[in-house]
């Protein structure tokens, strides 16, 4: 007898975000010097208000409600309720998650039809739909130094001609700030893509995960928009960098009958719940404390340094380099050293991942990987390669977030960027037969 895959898994990569995490770990026990920019982990230690919490919740061993604790969901409200408003918050029912992920994934499963998902965007969208047999619509973006914007026209025209074509697109997800690229969605632009998504019935799975890392102190939410049609999704994985933690959170709006019963149902046929001390602990991560409050802002303060000096090193060796607005990525794209890299045979995203792992230990990854088309030439890269606790501590201590800061205590962000001016002197130039 032969047992066979699932049609649906069994071409389905290894999430390549944990993959190139796995890679650097295991050159890095072989006593090699690598520069990891290829995996988004926060690298901050857990404030001690969290980690007292924990150690005190450790007795509790029940199974909890598939929702949540009940104290951490009115937690979680009341945090909210000043980012969202009333109006969002006195519709919408609260979800506890082992992860944003899982509740992403409970969303698609939940709701019929197929998927908008703008481009770039984050890893695992598309393999989920995959996983769900569901059709993916892509939808341009561009990029620049004011956001990620998605163009309303673009969006209803490719819903219109999706419809005309038999297709039926329900749903998109939006990320901002975003993980490819750290860039957020202008507030004008999110209310119109809110009222086109309301228009056209489709709804709108908000991932914000990244809400809290944003540089200008602003959050920026579909939610305050178009209440009725937005799901939000959120956790503790970014902004307290507690990623492994597992928890997540889901706004289901009441405004779509039966979602809400409807993610309740999956869940307590999959994860029943989250790990009841955890819950417990992460109910003093809402309360506003002002310790907790303060480590946020200090950690997305670094975040800021980090990143935008990556960009500012990228622009100076020529490569595109929108500057982040928030979330802890840079999305470059070496479209101008395009005919250049062409003559040394680097042609997509994955060849110019390849040459930086092969010849200088720089993990990234490539654009392909977020849904661009291969032969775009961008790269993720994560600027979290560093000693979060020492550099939080230097800075708690009255250190200055600048160059000297980064040198100390990040010194293999400079080297990276170094890394790459040196790729683009090698394989930027045209190089012509003798
Ligand atoms: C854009 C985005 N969404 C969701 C997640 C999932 O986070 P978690 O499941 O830890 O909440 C991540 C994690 O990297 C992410 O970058």
């Amino acid at each position: 007898m032969t047992i066979k895959l699932a049609e649906t898994i069994k071409n389905l990569p290894h999430s390549p975000t944990l993959w190139a995490n796995d890679l650097v770990h295991q050159k890095r026990s072989g006593g090699e010097t690598v520069y990891h920019m290829g995996f988004g982990e926060s690298p901050f230690p857990v404030p001690q208000r969290l980690k007292k919490a924990l150690a005190d919740a450790a007795y509790r061993k029940e199974y909890l409600k598939a929702d949540g604790l009940d104290d951490l969901v009115e937690a979680v409200r009341e945090y909210y309720r000043p980012i969202y408003g009333d109006e969002y918050i006195s519709a919408t029912d609260i979800l506890i998650a082992p992860g944003s992920k899982l509740v992403l994934y409970a969303l698609q499963m939940a709701i019929e039809g197929d998927l908008l998902m703008p481009v770039p965007s984050w890893v695992s969208y598309e393999p989920q739909a995959k996983m769900l047999h569901t059709e993916v619509l892509k939808v341009p973006t561009t990029l620049d130094d004011a956001g990620y914007h998605i163009d309303p026209e673009t969006l209803r025209a490719t819903i219109k001609t999706a419809r005309k074509n038999g297709k039926n697109p329900t749903k998109i997800i939006i990320n901002a700030p975003s993980n490819p690229t750290g860039l957020t969605i202008p507030s004008e632009e999110l209310q119109v893509l809110a009222k086109v998504c309301e228009a056209e019935g489709v709804l709108i799975i908000s991932d914000e995960i990244y809400g809290l890392v944003s540089f200008d102190g602003q959050y920026r939410s579909c939610a305050r928009h178009a209440p009725k049609v937005t799901a939000v999704t959120t956790g503790l994985s970014k902004h307290l960098s507690l990623g492994g933690w597992r928890i997540g959170i889901g706004f289901i709006p009441r405004g779509v009958p039966g979602l809400h019963n409807a993610l309740r149902c999956i869940i307590s046929e999959t994860w029943s719940c989250v790990s009841s001390p955890v819950q417990q602990a992460c109910i003093e991560a809402y309360k506003r404390h002002k310790d907790i409050e303060d480590h946020m802002q200090a950690c997305t303060d670094i975040h800021e340094l980090m990143n935008t000096t990556i960009a500012e090193g990228l622009r100076s060796h020529g490569i595109i380099a929108p500057k982040p607005q928030g979330a802890f990525y840079n999305y470059p794209d070496f479209a101008p050293f395009r005919e250049a890299l062409a003559t040394n045979g680097i042609k997509t995203s994955q060849d110019i991942h390849e040459v930086l792992l092969k010849e200088y230990n720089l993990a990234t990854l490539p654009g392909k990987a977020f849904g661009a088309e291969a032969e775009i030439l961008t790269l993720r890269l994560s600027g979290c390669d560093y000693d979060g606790a020492a550099a939080l501590a230097a800075y708690e201590n009255g250190e200055k977030l600048d160059r000297a800061f980064i040198k100390k205590y990040a010194p293999r962000i400079l080297q990276a960027i170094d890394v790459f001016g040196a790729f683009v002197v090698k394989y930027g130039k045209v190089t012509t037969a003798a």
